[in-house]
C-alpha cells in the first residue's frame, strides 16, 4: 500500500520530475513523451535518430527535453547513454521502457541473430536499463515496462517477438516484488494494436493482416499513452488497453487447448496457402 500511495503522490505532480523514455523519436514512446511534458516532467528522449529525438524536444518545448541517441541493442551505447543521465541530472524518477521491435515468421525460419537482436532490444536492454538506473532512482520513482498483449498470449508467427514480451513480463512482475522495499514503483502495460509504424518497421516479415478484431480493437498512440499514465498514478501493476484484452487472455487461459487449436488451423492454413505443407 505504502508503494502504491508514492506512485500516485508522483503522478499528480510531474513538476521537477525527471523521465527517461526510450523509443521517443516515434509512436507510442513519442506521445508518452508530450502527455509527460504537458504534465511538467523534464524529459530524456531516446532512440536511434537524434534529428527525430531533437524534432520531439522541439515539439514539446517549453518544457525542458534532451535528446541522447542510442542503439540500445549495444550495451556501450547503452552505457553511454546511463553515464551521461548520471552525470546530467543525476537522479531518475521515471524510467519507460519502451523501445522495441517485431517480427513476424514462423520460429523455425528466423535466423538466430535476429531472434538475438529483438531480444537486445525488447529483454535486455530494459533488464540492463533498469540495473543502470534503479541506483538513482528515489523512493516514489517508477519503473514502467512497454510490454505487448502479446506477452500474455502465444500468437502464431510472433513467437519470437511474443516470447520477448512474455519475459519481460515475468520480469517486471519480479522486479515489482525486489523493488517493493526501496518504494519504488514497476509497472508493465500491455496494449493490443496501436496505430503506429511498428509494422513497417519489423526486423523480418510484412505486417500480420486478417487478424479477428485487430482494426476494430485498435487504438491510437494518445489513447495508450493515457491509459499508461492513468494505470501508474492508479498504482496499477499490470495495464491492459484496450481493456477488453483481459477477456482474450482470462479465455486463453481458461480454455487453452481450444485457443492454441484454433491457432494451430491457422498455421495451417497459412502452410496449404504458401504450398509448404507438411505432410
Ligand atoms: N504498435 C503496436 O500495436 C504495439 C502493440 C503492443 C506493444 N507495442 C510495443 O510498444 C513499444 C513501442 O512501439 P511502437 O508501436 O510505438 O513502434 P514504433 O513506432 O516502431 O516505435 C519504436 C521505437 O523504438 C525505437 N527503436 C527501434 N530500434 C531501436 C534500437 N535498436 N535502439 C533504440 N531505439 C530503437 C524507434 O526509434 P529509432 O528508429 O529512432 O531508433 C522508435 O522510437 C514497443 O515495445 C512495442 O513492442 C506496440
Amino acid at each position: 500500500m505504502a508503494s502504491l500511495k508514492l506512485v500516485y503522490k508522483t503522478m499528480n505532480d510531474l513538476t521537477g520530475k525527471i523521465a527517461l523514455v526510450t523509443g521517443a523519436s516515434s509512436g507510442i514512446g513519442r506521445t508518452l513523451a508530450r502527455q509527460l511534458a504537458a504534465a511538467g516532467a523534464t524529459l530524456i528522449l531516446t532512440s536511434r535518430r537524434q534529428a527525430v529525438l531533437e524534432e520531439v524536444a522541439r515539439e514539446i518545448a517549453p518544457a525542458v527535453a534532451v535528446a541522447i541517441a542510442a542503439d540500445l541493442r549495444h550495451p556501450e551505447a547503452l552505457a553511454r547513454l546511463t553515464a551521461g543521465i548520471k552525470k546530467r541530472f543525476g537522479r531518475l524518477d521515471l524510467l519507460f521502457n519502451n523501445a522495441g521491435v517485431g517480427l513476424h515468421a514462423l520460429s523455425i525460419d528466423t535466423p538466430p541473430e535476429l531472434v538475438r537482436q529483438l531480444f537486445e532490444l525488447n529483454f535486455f536492454a530494459p533488464v540492463e536499463l533498469t540495473r543502470q538506473l534503479v541506483p538513482i532512482m528515489p523512493r516514489g520513482a517508477a519503473v514502467i515496462n512497454i510490454s505487448s498483449i502479446a506477452g500474455k498470449l502465444p500468437l502464431p508467427e510472433l513467437n519470437i517477438y511474443c516470447s520477448s514480451k512474455y519475459a519481460l513480463n515475468a520480469f517486471s512482475d519480479g522486479l515489482w516484488i525486489e523493488l517493493r522495499q526501496r518504494g519504488i514503483h514497476v509497472m508493465s502495460v500491455c496494449p493490443g494494436y496501436v496505430k503506429t509504424a511498428f509494422g513497417e518497421n519489423l526486423l523480418m516479415g510484412k505486417p500480420v493482416g486478417n487478424v479477428p478484431g485487430q482494426k476494430r480493437f485498435s487504438i491510437s498512440t494518445d489513447e495508450c499513452a493515457r491509459a499508461t499514465l492513468d494505470g501508474l498514478a492508479r498504482g496499477k501493476r499490470t495495464v491492459v488497453v484496450p481493456r477488453i484484452g483481459w477477456l482474450l487472455i482470462a479465455f486463453a487461459r481458461l480454455f487453452p487447448s481450444f485457443v492454441f487449436s484454433r491457432m494451430a488451423d491457422r498455421v495451417k492454413r497459412r502452410d496449404n496457402v504458401s504450398g509448404q505443407a507438411k505432410p
